[in-house]
């Protein structure tokens, strides 16, 4: 009888405002505790196949979700693609849809001209126009850059659909212009 209550009063002190928060953050073994019964999962893509396969984390981190949990969608097959015909860009629209974090958004990874906070993830873009990259190399890159790098992080704008033919089209055309 004695213990219960002991047990009652751990409990209740667990409930209490500092610990409950305590008690949010991740158990420090998270990623080593083998023992561990009702994994949660992390996505895992097969480079270069389209296909997420999904390994099981060492705990369960149900508690504390994410969208991949439930997300079983393989990705597009990485696609390598030919510029067809002249460029025909317009760059200064490419520009637009660089710094559009509706659009391209590359200034989340990459520096360009009148970024107040490059990103750092990707090479800059500052000097694209000097790597004497031909048009379509530039396009296949945007396109889809995990035909270079299967393991990029960069997102695939055209195979994702991201971003149509001309816009891709214009942002080259922006990025062959910063010299
Ligand atoms: C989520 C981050 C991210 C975003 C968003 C992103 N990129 Fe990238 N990009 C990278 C990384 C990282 C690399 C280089 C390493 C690699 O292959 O992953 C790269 C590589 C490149 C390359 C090839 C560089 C080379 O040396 O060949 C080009 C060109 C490029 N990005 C342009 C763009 C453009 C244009 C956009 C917007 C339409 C964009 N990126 C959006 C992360 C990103």
């Amino acid at each position: 009888m004695k213990k219960t209550l002991l047990a009652l009063a751990a409990t209740g002190a667990l409930c209490g405002a500092p610990l409950a928060q305590a008690a949010d953050a991740l158990p420090a073994n998270f990623l080593y505790d083998t023992g561990t019964k009702n994994k949660t999962i992390w996505p895992k893509p097969v480079a270069n196949s389209g296909v997420v396969k999904y390994n099981e984390h060492r705990q369960d981190l149900s508690r504390w979700p994410s969208l991949s949990y439930q997300d079983h969608r393989s990705t597009k097959k990485p696609e390598t693609v030919a510029l067809q015909g002249p460029l025909n860009g317009n760059a200064d629209n490419g520009k637009k849809l660089a710094m559009n974090n509706q659009k391209g958004n590359c200034w989340a990874c990459h520096a360009l001209p009148g970024d107040p906070q490059p990103g750092s993830g990707g090479p800059t873009l500052l000097n694209a126009g000097t790597w004497r990259y031909t048009d379509a190399n530039m396009y296949q890159q945007i396109w889809d850059r995990r035909v270079a790098n299967p393991a990029t992080v960069m997102p695939p704008f055209g195979t994702n659909g991201a971003l149509s033919d001309q816009e891709i089209r214009d942002i080259v055309a922006y990025l062959q212009s910063l010299k």
